[in-house]
Protein backbone atom coordinates (compact mmCIF):
# COMPACT_ATOMS: atom_id res chain seq x y z
CA UNK A 1 0.00 0.00 0.00
CA UNK A 2 1.35 3.35 -0.87
CA UNK A 3 1.65 6.74 1.25
CA UNK A 4 -1.84 8.14 -0.33
CA UNK A 5 -3.86 4.91 -0.35
CA UNK A 6 -2.65 4.37 3.08
CA UNK A 7 -3.94 8.08 3.62
CA UNK A 8 -7.11 7.16 2.41
CA UNK A 9 -7.17 4.28 4.10
CA UNK A 10 -7.08 5.90 7.72
CA UNK A 11 -9.58 8.81 6.50
CA UNK A 12 -11.92 6.18 5.86
CA UNK A 13 -11.98 5.23 9.38
CA UNK A 14 -11.48 8.14 11.68
CA UNK A 15 -13.65 10.56 9.47
CA UNK A 16 -17.09 9.05 9.06
CA UNK A 17 -17.49 8.61 12.72
CA UNK A 18 -17.26 12.78 13.37
CA UNK A 19 -19.93 13.34 11.01
CA UNK A 20 -23.15 13.75 11.58
CA UNK A 21 -25.26 11.09 9.47
CA UNK A 22 -26.80 7.50 8.91
CA UNK A 23 -24.94 5.14 7.57
CA UNK A 24 -22.73 2.37 9.01
CA UNK A 25 -19.21 1.67 8.30
CA UNK A 26 -19.68 -1.67 6.74
CA UNK A 27 -22.19 -0.31 4.21
CA UNK A 28 -20.07 2.72 3.42
CA UNK A 29 -16.60 0.81 2.73
CA UNK A 30 -19.01 -1.23 0.60
CA UNK A 31 -19.98 2.38 -1.49
CA UNK A 32 -16.40 2.82 -1.88
CA UNK A 33 -16.00 -0.28 -3.02
CA UNK A 34 -18.58 0.59 -6.11
CA UNK A 35 -17.10 4.20 -6.46
CA UNK A 36 -13.95 2.92 -6.95
CA UNK A 37 -14.77 0.36 -8.97
CA UNK A 38 -17.61 1.62 -11.27
CA UNK A 39 -15.54 5.18 -11.43
CA UNK A 40 -13.75 3.88 -13.86
CA UNK A 41 -16.97 3.73 -15.91
CA UNK A 42 -17.84 7.37 -15.92
CA UNK A 43 -19.24 9.86 -13.14
CA UNK A 44 -21.43 8.68 -10.00
CA UNK A 45 -24.20 10.67 -7.92
CA UNK A 46 -25.94 10.56 -5.13
CA UNK A 47 -28.98 11.77 -3.85
CA UNK A 48 -29.47 12.36 -0.26
CA UNK A 49 -25.69 13.97 1.21
CA UNK A 50 -26.76 15.45 4.17
CA UNK A 51 -23.49 16.04 6.06
CA UNK A 52 -21.59 14.18 3.61
CA UNK A 53 -21.08 11.04 5.52
CA UNK A 54 -22.00 8.90 2.29
CA UNK A 55 -20.26 11.48 0.30
CA UNK A 56 -16.63 10.85 2.14
CA UNK A 57 -17.11 6.69 1.18
CA UNK A 58 -18.02 7.29 -2.64
CA UNK A 59 -16.19 10.73 -2.95
CA UNK A 60 -13.18 9.29 -2.11
CA UNK A 61 -14.27 5.70 -4.16
CA UNK A 62 -14.65 8.42 -7.06
CA UNK A 63 -11.00 10.44 -6.38
CA UNK A 64 -9.52 7.15 -6.49
CA UNK A 65 -10.92 6.45 -9.67
CA UNK A 66 -10.74 9.79 -11.81
CA UNK A 67 -13.44 10.72 -12.16
CA UNK A 68 -16.42 12.75 -10.47
CA UNK A 69 -19.45 12.21 -7.94
CA UNK A 70 -22.55 14.79 -8.35
CA UNK A 71 -24.14 14.84 -4.52
CA UNK A 72 -27.66 16.12 -4.70
CA UNK A 73 -30.01 17.42 -1.63
CA UNK A 74 -31.54 20.91 -1.07
CA UNK A 75 -30.41 20.36 2.48
CA UNK A 76 -33.41 21.20 4.10
CA UNK A 77 -33.70 17.95 5.34
CA UNK A 78 -36.44 15.15 4.60
CA UNK A 79 -39.58 15.13 6.65
CA UNK A 80 -38.27 13.22 9.68
CA UNK A 81 -35.44 15.80 10.45
CA UNK A 82 -37.98 18.95 10.74
CA UNK A 83 -38.37 20.16 14.04
CA UNK A 84 -40.70 18.01 16.12
CA UNK A 85 -39.52 14.82 14.30
CA UNK A 86 -37.71 11.80 14.97
CA UNK A 87 -34.34 12.94 13.35
CA UNK A 88 -34.69 16.78 13.92
CA UNK A 89 -31.13 17.97 14.91
CA UNK A 90 -31.17 21.43 16.72
CA UNK A 91 -27.53 22.20 15.90
CA UNK A 92 -29.13 22.45 11.46
CA UNK A 93 -31.65 24.18 12.11
CA UNK A 94 -31.21 27.79 11.03
CA UNK A 95 -32.95 30.29 13.07
CA UNK A 96 -32.97 33.13 10.66
CA UNK A 97 -34.90 31.38 7.67
CA UNK A 98 -36.56 29.03 10.16
CA UNK A 99 -35.53 26.25 7.75
CA UNK A 100 -32.81 23.26 8.42
CA UNK A 101 -29.48 23.79 6.48
CA UNK A 102 -27.10 20.89 6.44
CA UNK A 103 -25.21 22.58 3.75
CA UNK A 104 -23.28 24.59 5.95
CA UNK A 105 -21.69 20.84 7.59
CA UNK A 106 -21.53 19.23 4.43
CA UNK A 107 -18.74 21.48 2.84
CA UNK A 108 -17.15 21.36 5.97
CA UNK A 109 -16.98 17.09 5.44
CA UNK A 110 -15.58 17.91 1.93
CA UNK A 111 -12.87 19.81 2.98
CA UNK A 112 -11.72 17.68 5.59
CA UNK A 113 -12.12 14.57 3.36
CA UNK A 114 -10.26 16.43 0.93
CA UNK A 115 -13.04 15.56 -1.56
CA UNK A 116 -13.70 19.12 -2.78
CA UNK A 117 -11.61 18.55 -6.68
CA UNK A 118 -14.09 15.35 -6.55
CA UNK A 119 -17.64 16.11 -5.75
CA UNK A 120 -20.15 18.68 -7.51
CA UNK A 121 -22.55 19.59 -4.88
CA UNK A 122 -25.90 19.91 -6.10
CA UNK A 123 -27.86 22.10 -3.97
CA UNK A 124 -31.73 21.39 -5.26
CA UNK A 125 -34.53 18.90 -5.21
CA UNK A 126 -34.02 16.19 -6.69
CA UNK A 127 -36.58 16.32 -9.77
CA UNK A 128 -35.11 19.69 -10.78
CA UNK A 129 -31.70 18.36 -10.91
CA UNK A 130 -32.76 15.51 -13.16
CA UNK A 131 -35.31 17.72 -15.65
CA UNK A 132 -32.34 18.25 -18.21
CA UNK A 133 -29.85 15.23 -17.00
CA UNK A 134 -28.32 13.29 -20.19
CA UNK A 135 -24.73 12.11 -18.94
CA UNK A 136 -24.69 8.37 -18.42
CA UNK A 137 -23.80 7.62 -14.64
CA UNK A 138 -21.94 4.33 -13.05
CA UNK A 139 -23.10 4.52 -10.04
CA UNK A 140 -26.83 6.21 -8.47
CA UNK A 141 -26.86 6.10 -4.71
CA UNK A 142 -30.46 6.44 -3.68
CA UNK A 143 -30.62 8.31 0.73
CA UNK A 144 -33.26 11.06 0.15
CA UNK A 145 -36.38 11.43 1.27
CA UNK A 146 -38.25 8.01 2.30
CA UNK A 147 -41.80 8.69 1.98
CA UNK A 148 -42.84 6.98 -1.20
CA UNK A 149 -43.60 9.91 -2.98
CA UNK A 150 -40.35 10.88 -2.68
CA UNK A 151 -38.52 7.93 -3.63
CA UNK A 152 -40.73 6.66 -6.89
CA UNK A 153 -39.48 10.38 -7.98
CA UNK A 154 -35.99 9.53 -7.19
CA UNK A 155 -36.41 5.97 -8.90
CA UNK A 156 -37.71 6.99 -12.13
CA UNK A 157 -35.78 10.58 -12.37
CA UNK A 158 -32.29 8.76 -11.64
CA UNK A 159 -32.19 4.75 -12.28
CA UNK A 160 -33.06 5.08 -16.07
CA UNK A 161 -29.22 7.14 -16.62
CA UNK A 162 -27.33 4.14 -14.88
CA UNK A 163 -25.01 2.67 -17.44
CA UNK A 164 -24.85 -1.05 -19.03
CA UNK A 165 -22.72 -2.41 -15.84
CA UNK A 166 -23.28 0.60 -13.49
CA UNK A 167 -24.57 0.09 -10.18
CA UNK A 168 -27.96 1.49 -8.43
CA UNK A 169 -27.36 1.64 -4.36
CA UNK A 170 -30.34 2.08 -2.64
CA UNK A 171 -30.14 2.99 1.12
CA UNK A 172 -32.92 1.57 3.84
CA UNK A 173 -33.97 -1.82 2.64
CA UNK A 174 -36.04 -3.96 5.15
CA UNK A 175 -37.53 -6.65 3.97
CA UNK A 176 -39.94 -7.32 7.19
CA UNK A 177 -41.86 -3.99 7.54
CA UNK A 178 -41.45 -4.53 11.01
CA UNK A 179 -37.84 -3.22 11.01
CA UNK A 180 -38.67 -0.15 8.88
CA UNK A 181 -40.24 2.15 6.10
CA UNK A 182 -41.00 0.18 3.22
CA UNK A 183 -40.19 3.33 -0.01
CA UNK A 184 -36.90 2.37 -0.37
CA UNK A 185 -37.56 -1.51 -0.28
CA UNK A 186 -40.55 -0.73 -3.24
CA UNK A 187 -38.30 1.07 -5.54
CA UNK A 188 -36.01 -1.73 -5.01
CA UNK A 189 -38.41 -4.36 -5.91
CA UNK A 190 -39.07 -2.34 -8.61
CA UNK A 191 -35.81 -2.14 -10.63
CA UNK A 192 -35.88 -5.74 -10.25
CA UNK A 193 -38.88 -6.31 -11.50
CA UNK A 194 -37.86 -4.05 -14.52
CA UNK A 195 -35.25 -6.61 -15.47
CA UNK A 196 -32.43 -4.29 -16.24
CA UNK A 197 -31.04 -4.85 -12.95
CA UNK A 198 -29.85 -7.96 -11.38
CA UNK A 199 -29.64 -8.20 -7.99
CA UNK A 200 -26.02 -8.34 -5.49
CA UNK A 201 -25.74 -9.84 -1.97
CA UNK A 202 -26.87 -6.63 0.31
CA UNK A 203 -24.61 -5.22 2.95
CA UNK A 204 -26.97 -4.63 5.81
CA UNK A 205 -29.89 -2.52 4.74
CA UNK A 206 -27.59 -1.09 1.49
CA UNK A 207 -29.27 -2.75 -1.74
CA UNK A 208 -26.85 -3.39 -4.67
CA UNK A 209 -28.08 -3.28 -8.19
CA UNK A 210 -26.00 -3.79 -11.31
CA UNK A 211 -27.27 -2.70 -14.50
CA UNK A 212 -27.42 -5.85 -17.28
CA UNK A 213 -28.39 -3.73 -20.51
CA UNK A 214 -28.41 -0.47 -21.74
CA UNK A 215 -26.02 2.67 -22.73
CA UNK A 216 -22.69 2.77 -21.93
CA UNK A 217 -21.19 5.07 -19.86
CA UNK A 218 -17.88 7.20 -20.28
CA UNK A 219 -15.56 9.45 -19.04
CA UNK A 220 -13.47 7.89 -16.39
CA UNK A 221 -9.94 8.07 -16.59
CA UNK A 222 -9.12 5.72 -14.21
CA UNK A 223 -5.91 6.86 -12.25
C1 LIG B 1 -31.25 10.17 5.12
S1 LIG B 1 -30.57 11.73 4.73
C2 LIG B 1 -29.11 11.29 3.83
C3 LIG B 1 -28.06 10.67 4.69
C4 LIG B 1 -26.69 10.62 4.09
N1 LIG B 1 -26.65 9.86 2.86
C5 LIG B 1 -25.68 10.08 5.09
O1 LIG B 1 -24.84 9.26 4.72
O2 LIG B 1 -25.71 10.50 6.23
C6 LIG B 1 -31.66 12.28 3.49
C7 LIG B 1 -31.27 13.60 2.83
O3 LIG B 1 -32.05 13.72 1.65
C8 LIG B 1 -32.39 15.08 1.46
N2 LIG B 1 -33.60 15.11 0.63
C9 LIG B 1 -34.84 14.68 0.95
N3 LIG B 1 -35.68 14.84 -0.07
C10 LIG B 1 -34.96 15.40 -1.07
C11 LIG B 1 -35.27 15.82 -2.40
N4 LIG B 1 -36.50 15.67 -2.90
N5 LIG B 1 -34.30 16.36 -3.15
C12 LIG B 1 -33.05 16.53 -2.65
N6 LIG B 1 -32.68 16.14 -1.40
C13 LIG B 1 -33.63 15.59 -0.62
C14 LIG B 1 -32.57 15.64 2.84
O4 LIG B 1 -32.36 17.04 2.83
C15 LIG B 1 -31.54 14.85 3.66
O5 LIG B 1 -30.36 15.59 3.82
Amino acid sequence: MNRRQAAVRRLLKTLPPRVKGFLPEIEGMRLYELAREAGRLGPCLEIGSYCGKSTIYLGLGCRQAGTVLYSIDHHRGSEEHQPGQEYHDPDLFDPQTGLMDSFREFRKTLSLADIEDTVVPIVAPSAVAARFWATPLSLVFIDGGHSLEAAMTDYTCWATHVAAGGYLAIHDIFPDPARGGQAPYTIYKLAVASGLFEELPMVETLGVLRRVCGRAAGGGSGT
